[in-house]
C-alpha cells in the first residue's frame, strides 16, 4: 500500500503523521512546492518510529511527482488555509488551480488512485477534482463532512459531560458555517436520542458551535485547525486501505441521491477498498431535505464560479 499527502502544511503534515502512525502505508511520501519542507517533516516524524512503534517508509519531495508513482490512495491538502474572518468560500481563486494542477501531475505518475480532498472550498474542489481526475466516481472522496461529524461529536459530548465514544453524530451537506447540516434528530448517546438528555436550546446552540467550528479555530489560532482536519482524513483514508465498511460523512458525486445531481455534498457513505462504496440514505425529514437542498443550492453557487476562472 502506497500513499500520498500532498500539501506538507499543518493539516496534510498531520495527516501524514497519524497514517504513518496507524501503519496504514509500506510507504507514505509527502510532497510540497517548497523546498525542503516535506523532507524535513518526513525525517522528523521518522525520528518519532521508534519511540511510537510505527515502521512506515516515510518519503519526502520537493515538487518531484515520480517519487509518488503508483499510489493507491492519494490526500490532497494544498491550497491556503484561512485567515481569521475569511470564509472557505474565499479561497477558490487561488485554490482552484492549486487543486487542478495537483491532481493533474498526480495523474501522470498513478493511474488509478482513490483521491481524498481536504483543500478548501472543500466541495467544490471535490467537484473539481472529479472532473479533471475523469476517475470512477467512487475514487474521489471529500473529507468535510467526517470533520464536521467529529466536531458536533465534540460539542455533544461537552455539554453532555460524557464519553465521547458514546456519541454517535452526522453533519451532512456543504463544509461551510451555513451549509453545513448537523442531523440533531439523528444524534445519539449509546442509541438514545441525545434529545432526551439536552434542551432544545442547548442541542440548538451545540449545532450553531459545530457550524462555526472551524471559524471559531481559525480565530482562536489566526490560521485554519489541523488536529482534527488532519485526524479527519486519516481516519476517511484508515477506512479505504483496511476496508473497514465503515459509515462516514463524506462529499461524494450525488446523482439523483437525496434529490440531487451534478454535485459533490456532504452524505453518508460506507467507505471500503473501492473507494467511497454506497450512499446510505438516512431518510432525511422535509425540514431536513429543504436544508440539504438550500446547502445544495449554495454549493452549486460556488461551483459555479470555477467557469469564470481560467484554470
Ligand atoms: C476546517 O474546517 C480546514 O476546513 C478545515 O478546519
Amino acid at each position: 500500500m502506497k500513499i500520498t499527502v500532498v500539501g506538507a502544511g499543518a493539516v496534510g503534515a498531520t495527516c501524514a503523521d497519524n497514517i504513518a502512525r496507524k501503519e496504514l502505508a509500506d510507504e507514505l511520501v509527502l510532497l510540497d512546492i517548497k523546498e525542503g519542507i516535506a523532507e524535513g517533516k518526513t525525517l522528523d516524524m521518522f525520528q518519532t518510529a521508534s519511540l511510537l512503534g510505527f515502521d512506515t517508509k516515510l518519503v519526502g519531495s520537493t515538487n518531484d511527482y515520480s517519487k509518488t508513482a503508483n499510489s493507491d490512495v492519494v490526500v490532497i491538502t494544498s491550497g491556503l488555509p484561512r485567515k481569521p474572518g475569511m470564509t472557505r468560500e474565499e479561497l477558490i481563486g487561488v485554490n482552484a488551480g492549486i487543486v487542478k494542477s495537483v491532481v493533474e501531475n498526480i495523474l501522470k505518475f498513478s493511474k488509478n488512485p482513490i483521491i481524498v480532498i481536504i483543500s478548501n472550498p472543500m466541495d467544490t474542489m471535490t467537484y473539481l477534482a472529479k472532473s479533471v481526475a475523469g476517475l470512477d466516481k467512487h475514487r474521489i472522496i471529500g473529507m468535510g463532512g467526517t470533520l464536521d461529524s467529529a466536531r458536533f461529536k465534540c460539542y455533544l459530548a461537552k455539554a453532555m459531560d460524557v464519553s465521547i465514544n458514546d456519541i454517535h453524530g452526522t453533519v451532512i451537506g456543504g463544509h461551510g458555517d451555513t451549509t453545513m447540516i448537523p442531523l440533531k434528530r439523528l444524534a445519539t448517546y449509546n442509541g438514545v436520542p441525545v434529545s432526551q438528555f439536552l434542551s432544545a436550546e442547548t442541542l440548538d446552540k451545540v449545532a450553531a458551535d459545530t457550524m462555526v467550528g472551524g471559524a471559531t479555530l481559525t480565530g482562536l489560532l489566526g490560521t485554519s485547525a489541523w488536529y482534527a482536519p488532519g485526524a479527519a482524513g486519516a481516519a476517511l483514508v484508515e477506512a479505504i486501505v483496511r476496508d473497514e465498511k465503515k459509515i462516514m460523512a463524506c462529499c461524494v458525486s450525488l446523482d439523483g441521491e437525496y434529490g440531487q445531481s451534478d454535485i459533490c455534498l456532504g452524505v453518508p457513505v460506507v467507505l471500503g477498498k473501492n473507494g467511497w462504496e454506497k450512499i446510505v440514505d438516512y431518510q432525511l425529514t422535509d425540514d431536513e431535505q429543504a436544508a440539504f437542498n438550500k446547502s445544495a443550492d449554495a454549493v452549486r453557487n460556488m461551483n459555479s464560479v470555477l467557469s469564470t476562472l481560467s484554470l
